[in-house]
């Protein structure tokens, strides 16, 4: 491949959260986008540890989510020899661009992000960094000059907010950053609690028969379905807006086999609720099986998840350094090694 071919090769940017145990939701808007994007470009997949610190956490949990979540992302697909799959704490340059574009992000916009309002609600203690939280993603996806960031549904608003920084920074400083783009599924974008139909599936606020985990045991998955909430109408039909148990098991399935909703509708048509449970949890239990026979064989090697991680976060830093610097220098500060990169190769295009 020419030097050319290199840098206008796609750019594609994620992170995911270190936090409790990944969901079936999870897996439909992160991982499996995740995989199918890395195909098309280059792939950078961060473990976002330092967002994870923006709510009650603790710090015992929190080492252990992350190498689970580092096996999780390799035993859903993830090639570390292809794309980048690093921790956002190895790479000085997220919390320092976070800390600059804090300067270009409204506090207004910030106020209004309505996972903000919803992690806040009721808290006795709101940390700082719940309500910056979106500057520091913000940051992730610009300094690594972004096109496409693969996404569920419900990080939306900080995806429009990270483009409104980057607007504002370029419209102030100079063109510095690539605007990016969003990339969310056609379908299984935003995959409901199985107890609770109007509520997303969360890795922190749903109940344990609500959440069906990546690395639930097939008995696990099958109960979890069993007793998943149906609609009241009796009949099988698909309704993404009315947000009902049924329209969600059909996306799941969809997700699962990747059969079309109008295939599964009239698969199941004149079937019972009984059987269409019992058919979408086989089909969770056929898809999460070999992923969790997967993470189990990575996560007992921690040497091994500890030596990746590091491959990655040594791409990571070289890839973000010039958009870093290129930031500081359009901004006015005096650097330390002033000249090191400039009159030197500059972020693709700039
Ligand atoms: P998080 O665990 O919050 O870091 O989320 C990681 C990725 O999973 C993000 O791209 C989310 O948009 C996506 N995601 C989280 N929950 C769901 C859900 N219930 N349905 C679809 N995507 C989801
Ligand atoms: N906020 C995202 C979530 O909770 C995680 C995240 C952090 C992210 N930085 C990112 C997602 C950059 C995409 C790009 O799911």
């Amino acid at each position: 491949m020419t030097d050319t071919q290199t840098q206008t090769k796609l750019k594609i940017f994620s992170g995911i959260q270190p936090t409790g145990r990944k969901t079936l939701g999870n897996y439909s808007g992160g991982f499996r986008q995740y995989a199918q994007t890395q195909e098309v470009g280059e792939g950078f997949f961060c473990i976002v540890d330092l967002h994870s610190i923006t709510v009650d956490y603790d710090p015992d949990e929190l080492r252990s989510s992350t190498l689970d979540l580092a096996a999780m992302l390799f035993a859903t697909g993830l090639d570390p020899e292809r794309s980048t799959i690093f921790c956002q704490s190895h790479v000085t340059a997220h919390a320092e661009a976070a800390w600059l574009l804090s300067s270009v992000t409204s506090y207004g916009q910030l106020g209004r992000m309505t996972q903000f309002k919803d992690k806040s609600e009721n808290r006795e203690f709101i940390a700082a960094g719940l309500f910056t939280y979106p500057v520091l993603m913000a940051g992730d996806i610009l300094l690594y000059q972004t096109d496409v960031v693969p996404i569920g549904d419900d990080q939306r608003q900080h995806l429009e907010l990270a483009r409104d920084v980057a607007e504002r920074f370029n419209y102030r400083f100079g063109e510095t950053f690539r605007v990016p783009d969003g990339q969310y599924p056609e379908i299984g974008g935003r995959i409901m609690d199985l107890q609770e139909p109007t509520k997303k599936m969360s890795t922190t606020m749903s109940s344990e028969q609500g959440a069906v985990y990546v690395a639930d045991t097939p008995d696990q998955i099958r109960k979890k379905f069993k007793s998943a909430v149906t609609d009241s109408e009796r009949e099988i039909r698909y309704d993404p807006a009315a947000k009902a148990g049924v329209s969600n098991l059909l996306e799941i399935m969809s997700v699962a086999t990747g059969e079309t909703i109008d295939d599964l509708v009239a698969r199941f048509d004149g079937s019972g609720y009984g059987d269409l449970k019992e058919a979408v949890g086989e089909s969770v239990v056929a898809l999460l099986t070999p992923i969790r026979e997967r993470f189990e064989a990575l996560r007992a090697d921690e040497r091994e998840l500890q030596r990746l991680l590091a491959v990655g976060a040594e791409k990571a830093r070289r890839a973000a350094e010039p958009t870093l610097e290129l930031m500081y220098d359009r901004m006015g500060f005096v650097r330390p090694d002033a000249g090191r990169f400039f009159g030197a190769a500059r972020p693709r295009g700039l």
